[in-house]
């Protein structure tokens, strides 16, 4: 059982949120497959504005088929439903708009310096502290849900081989104690307040200003040859140099940092 200040509690989450939150329901699980799963079945039954949120997961899912660890009482691991009116096109902005929104949040509870790789991931000190997976659910054209999983690594935790050089925790590089309830009631109550601007693309800038691909080569996913990140666009697509000079505007994948 984790101790006392570390128990996930749905109070305190709700105690960090304005008054004016549009958050219906916050779920606490202890333990769950994996709450992006979880919230898409309550969505599919016509849930919205509801946070899931499990002290551990069991099949943590990342992006690309990915696993993301999920040890008890070590991370936040958390899923967001969302229904909204906006068209699909700028759905898309949604993943670069929330990592924004985290990046801000984490860094007005723990001093440090929250940099984005394109399109999803937070780093520290040029490691992964964080992974954003959005999945959506379209009718007729138009968004019907959309499920927001954020897992963050907060407390220091043994990594499996394949991450240990590229992962880390909020705790190991900042040395600071994080409450997890007030890091996840703060991350709720940012992506409220730049989902609401969206549309204007707002959080580009800051989008742009915390990325740390631009000006590095990089290997694109479904890419033959190493390339060079140039900019990131409106549509928040990476924009890529290729030898022959020609640019390309990428909208999906991963982009591998070649050193
Ligand atoms: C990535 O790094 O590729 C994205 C990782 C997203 C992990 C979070 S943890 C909460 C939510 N539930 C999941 O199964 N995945 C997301």
């Amino acid at each position: 059982m984790p101790k006392d200040d570390n128990v996930l509690s749905e109070k305190k989450i709700r105690d960090c949120l304005e008054k004016d939150t549009d958050i219906k329901e916050i779920i606490v699980l202890n333990e769950v497959n994996s709450t992006n799963s979880y919230a898409k079945e309550l969505a599919n039954n016509g849930k919205g504005n509801t946070v899931v949120i499990a002290n551990s997961q069991t099949n943590g899912r990342g992006r690309l088929g990915r696993n993301f660890t999920s040890p008890a009482s070590n991370g936040i691991y958390m899923s967001i439903i969302i229904r909204s009116d906006i068209s699909l096109s700028i759905s898309s902005l949604m993943t670069p708009c929330i990592a924004v929104a985290v990046a801000e949040a984490i860094e007005s509870v723990c001093s440090c310096d929250v940099k984005i790789k394109w399109v999803n991931d937070l780093f520290l000190n040029e490691r992964k502290i964080c992974g954003i997976l959005t999945e959506t659910s379209v009718n007729r054209g138009k968004l019907d849900y959309a499920v927001v999983g954020i897992g963050i690594n907060v407390r220091k935790s043994e990594f499996p081989d394949e991450l240990r050089d590229i992962a880390t925790s909020l705790e190991s590089e900042t040395g600071q104690k994080i409450d997890r309830n007030i890091l996840c009631g703060v991350i709720i109550q940012s992506i409220e307040k730049h989902m609401r601007n969206l549309e204007k693309r707002e959080f580009m800038e800051e989008y742009r200003r915390r990325s740390f691909i631009i000006g590095k080569k990089v290997l694109i996913g479904g890419m033959e040859s190493v390339a060079t990140a140039c900019g990131i666009d409106d549509y928040a697509r990476l924009i890529v140099k290729l030898d022959d000079d020609t640019k390309v505007a990428v909208n999906f994948g991963e982009a591998r940092i070649i050193k």
